[in-house]
This record gives structure tokens, C-alpha cells and sequence, in this order.
């Protein structure tokens, strides 16, 4: 998939935790959307012939010595832009408007007073609408050649255009979801003022992607990291589709997969499977347990589990023979998430972040890292992966191994994998399970005091988590019936030895992450 064959708005990022999201709603609209960090350079852009440039939020200030910035330059191309939330306040600033401290920071849910009905960007949008706030600086006054065209009681520009220049601003963030009409907003953003087609879809990416394949492999052999999660899974079918036999798919069981997994995967994808490629399963938990001991910290235990991954595949790679392609699954919001620009790194994802410098192929090939979890599903629908493969719930790379706080031994992975096996079992009965996002048991490091039959006992406390999300990057808890969350709680206490507790985590992304670690 190359940007040069659709249409194309850039999205560039200049640090805010919602970027990945912008470029999530735009090909919602059937539009290929990229995210390039802010320090790109304009040759590099104008190349690219975007139909339209969306500035992230960030960080920043925009009055800061290193606060991020890019050239006034690129709103002069005749491209058009919007702004949002910081990138509202950049192109006020390159522009000679002014910025400062909000007497009041916005954030959270507020009513915007629509002022522009011709505008563009606001075609069909209430008059009084809900938007998502989040900012402590504002937009003070517009540049001269500016309308305002929405406000709040405490923000005088929410947002502002230039509708000859096509540049458009708003202080909200049309991306989320609690911005009642913000998918209206962009559309019209990408249709009205981009005047793009809307013509990118699931079936050329699949064509795409197995023809660029199949050139830059050629004869070559190549190594899958199969899992049997949606996304190593979709790359692999593609990858056979591509190459056959030429590949081999590895599947490291290291110990850390929820019960009975990597019987389930080797079913799927084994000799006696679906596919036809070569399938080796590695067993190897007692070589992670052992790398694991007396590991506490969350980020130490990700990036020992994602390159000890590597190690195996190496050890796998020279008892093939010569093997020039690692194909991993990895998908854009890992790689986002990993630190693109200016974000913060959140958790460094397996796959991306924890990859040593070192790694013994000749290259690693990713054919989904510009997809999101949707639209993996979309081309595993496209490939006609079986349904129950393709809307299987997420399962991080690390497994368990971030599902245990604190330090991984054998005995917690066997405890956290019956309560899990427990909970999604009940779930599934109880028919409640498709409005999930993801749901799970953790093992928490808390031991706490109890009473089994006459005597104390002092175990630990499972936690189950359920969360509704359409894009795993803000999510709510969901609120399970309690009968459901009786009957797991007795069923655990009473069936996982080691456990005399059960709680539920009530809470949302953010603040909190859906995994624990
Ligand atoms: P968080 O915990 O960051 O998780 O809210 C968001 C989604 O990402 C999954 N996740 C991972 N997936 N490798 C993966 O392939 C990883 O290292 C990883 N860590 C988290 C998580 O299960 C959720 O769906």
C-alpha cells in the first residue's frame, strides 16, 4: 500500500495522545490517512500530494522555547488544513493571531456555539453542540484574516477559517467520540474542503499487499511469528497467499498464552489445519519463566518477553537454514503507541519496542503495520479467514506476562489462566460477551486474608476486567451483570487453588490501560 496510488490526507503529529485516532475516522471515510511526525519537510510533503494536512493536538505550548513546530510554509501550498486542539493554536500562531493561558482550562465535555452556518466544516452541525475539550492554552484572537466560526462561554475562537486559504481551526477534538458531530466535522473536512472521492477500500489493499509481497520476497524464504491472534494470523494468510510454501510459520509457546491456546493453534494452523504452510510449534515456557525470575518492573518484562521472542526465532531461523524475511504482526496503533514524534511512550508494544537493535534476518516484513484492529479484521473477512479467527478478542504479544503484576512464575500463570479460562467461559454462556471489546482476569500481587471452611487462609486477589471499545485507545468499563460476576467470583474462589479473592476493575482508558501492565 503506498500513498501515491489513493487519495491521501496527512495527518501530522505533533505529540497528542488522540493522533492515531484522527487517522482512524479518515479512513472511516474511505480515505488512506498516514501519520507523519511534525518535523517532516515540505519537499517531502508536497511530494506526497496530499488532498488535505489535519494538525494533531500536542503537548505543548505553542510560546514554549522547544515546543513543536513546523513551517508557516506549508499553510501557503494551497493544501487545505485543519487544525485541532493544539494544531489550532499553531496555525493562530504562525499566522499572527495570538495564544496565551486560558483564564479557565476546558476539559471534558462542552457546548460549542456553532457561529458559521455557511461554513464548510460545520454543514449539518447543531448550532449549540457537544465537543471534547481539552486545553489549558486558547486561541485568544484570531489572525486578521480569520472568521471565528464557534465559541464557547469561556473560548472565544473554538474554532476559526480562512475558507479562501482552506485553512480551518478548531480548539475541540472532532476525533473522539464524545464529540457529538465530530465525525460530521471531519467528513465535511474531507469531502467539502478536501474534495477527495472516498474511494480506498479493504479488497485493493489485500491485491496490493500481496503483489508488493510477492515482488520484494521473491524466491526468498521467509519466517512467521504466528501467534494465532487476529493479526499474526491475517499476516499469515496473506503471507501464504503470497509465497506458499516458501513460508514457515513459528509458534512460540512461551508459556505465558491463556489455557489451552496452543493446542487450539496448532489445531488451526498445524499439518492436520486449514492453511497450507509450514507450521513448527516451539515449546519454550521454561526459558522465559527462567528470563522472567525476579522481574518486577512492567517495561523490563515487556521488552525481556519481546526479545527473547527474537532469540527463538533466530535459534528457529538457523535450523531452517537461510532465512530473509521475519514477518511480524504488528499493527499502526503499536506502532503509534511506540512513540511516533512526540507522544509519550505509553508502553512500548511488543513487536515494535521491544525489538533488540540486533536481529539476525535480512529484514522484517510487516504488511499490516498501517492498519487498524478494524481493518485487519476487514482483510481477514477479505481473505475469508473463519469468522470465529477474525473477531477473536485482542491478546497482547507479552500474554500473561503483563496479566501478572509483578513477578511471572509457573504457579501464577496457571492461577491467572483457569480464573481466565473461568471468566471467559461464563461470559460466553451468559451471551454477553458480544458487546465487549476485551475481558480477561489478571492476577494482582495483592494477597489478602480470608476464610475457606474453618481456617485462614492468605491468597491473592484476581482481578476480571471487561471493557466496550471501538478502538483500543480509549475505552469504558463495562458493566457486567452481577449474576455473571457471582457466579465467576464463586466459581473461581471455590476452583483456582491460590485465590480467595475476586475484583472488578471499574475503570475507563484513560486513565487507566486495558491491560495492567
Ligand atoms: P492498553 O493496555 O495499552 O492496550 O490499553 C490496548 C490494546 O493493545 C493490546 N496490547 C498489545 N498488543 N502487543 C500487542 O500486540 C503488546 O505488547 C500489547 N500491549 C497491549 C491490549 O491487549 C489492548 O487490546
Amino acid at each position: 500500500m503506498s500513498a501515491k496510488q489513493n487519495e491521501f490526507v496527512l495527518v501530522m503529529d505533533f505529540g497528542g495522545q488522540y493522533n492515531q485516532l484522527i487517522a482512524r475516522r479518515v479512513r472511516e471515510c474511505n480515505v488512506y490517512c498516514e501519520v507523519f511526525p511534525y518535523t517532516m519537510s515540505i519537499e517531502e510533503i508536497k511530494k506526497m500530494q496530499p488532498k488535505g494536512i489535519i494538525f494533531t493536538g500536542g503537548p505543548n505550548s505553542v510560546y514554549e522555547k522547544d515546543s513543536a513546530v513546523c513551517s508557516a510554509e506549508l499553510l501557503k501550498l494551497g493544501i487545505p488544513v485543519l487544525g485541532i486542539c493544539y494544531g489550532s493554536q499553531l496555525m493562530a500562531h504562525l499566522l499572527g493571531g495570538k495564544v496565551a493561558t486560558a483564564p479557565v482550562s476546558e476539559y471534558g465535555k462542552t457546548e460549542v456555539s456553532i457561529k458559521g452556518e455557511s461554513s464548510k466544516i460545520f454543514a449539518g452541525v447543531s448550532k449549540e453542540t457537544i465537543c471534547w475539550m481539552s486545553h489549558t492554552d486558547y486561541i485568544a484572537e484570531a489572525p486578521a484574516s480569520f472568521k471565528v466560526t464557534a465559541s464557547t462561554p469561556v473560548c472565544p475562537v473554538a474554532a476559526m477559517e480562512n475558507e479562501t486559504e482552506k485553512l480551518y481551526a478548531v480548539q475541540f477534538h472532532p476525533e473522539v467520540m464524545h464529540t457529538v458531530e465530530g465525525m460530521k466535522m471531519l467528513h465535511n473536512f474531507i469531502f467539502n474542503v478536501c474534495e477527495c472521492n472516498g474511494d480506498w477500500k479493504m479488497d485493493s489493499f489485500v491485491e496490493a499487499t500481496i503483489q508488493n509481497l510477492r515482488q520484494k520476497i521473491g524466491g526468498g524464504k521467509v519466517l512467521c511469528a504466528l501467534s494465532g491472534g487476529v493479526d499474526s494470523s491475517v499476516a499469515a494468510v496473506l503471507l501464504s497467499k503470497a509465497v506458499g510454501k516458501q513460508l514457515t510459520c513459528v509458534f512460540v509457546d512461551h508459556g505465558l498464552l491463556r489455557k489451552n491456546e496452543g493446542d487450539e493453534v496448532e489445531a488451526i494452523f498445524g499439518p492436520d489445519g486449514h492453511y497450507d504452510l509450514n507450521f513448527i510449534r516451539v515449546n519454550v515456557k521454561e526459558r522465559f519463566y527462567a528470563k522472567l525470575k525476579g522481574v518486577t518492573d512492567p517495561e523490563t518484562k515487556r521488552k525481556i518477553i519481546g526479545e527473547e521472542f527474537i532469540r527463538v526465532f533466530e535459534d528457529e531461523a538457523k535450523k531452517i537454514g537461510k532465512v530473509d524475511f521475519l514477518v511480524q504482526g504488528t499493527i499502526y496503533p503499536d506502532v503509534i503507541e511506540s512513540g511516533l514524534g512526540k507522544s509519550a511512550v505509553i508502553k512500548s508494544h511488543h513487536n515494535v519496542g521491544g525489538l533488540p537493535d540486533y536481529v539476525d534476518f535480512k529484514e522484517i516484513v510487516e504488511p499490516l503495520r498501517l492498519l487498524f484492529k478494524d481493518e485487519v479484521r476487514k482483510a481477514g473477512r477479505e481473505l475469508q479467514i473463519p469468522e470465529y479467527l477474525v473477531s477473536r478478542q485482542p491478546f497482547p504479544g507479552p500474554g500473561l506476562g503483563i496479566r501478572i503484576i509483578g513477578e511471572v512464575t509457573e504457579e501464577k500463570v496457571q492461577i491467572v489462566q483457569d480464573a481466565d479460562a473461568i471468566y471467559r467461559e461464563e461470559v460466553a454462556k451468559a451471551g454477553v460477551a458480544k458487546d465487549l471489546g476485551q475481558y480477561f482476569a489478571a492476577l494482582t500481587n495483592m494477597r489478602s486474608v480470608g476464610v475457606m471452611g474453618d481456617g485462614r487462609t492468605y491468597d491473592y486477589a484476581i482481578a476480571l476486567r471487561a471493557v466496550m471499545t471501538s478502538d483500543f485507545m480509549t475505552a469504558e468499563s463495562a458493566q457486567l451483570p452481577w449474576e455473571v460476576l457471582a457466579i465467576v467470583t464463586s466459581r473461581i474462589v471455590n476452583e483456582v487453588k491460590g485465590v480467595n479473592r475476586v475484583l472488578y476493575d471499574c475503570t475507563g482508558k484513560p486513565p487507566a490501560t486495558i491491560e495492567f501492565e
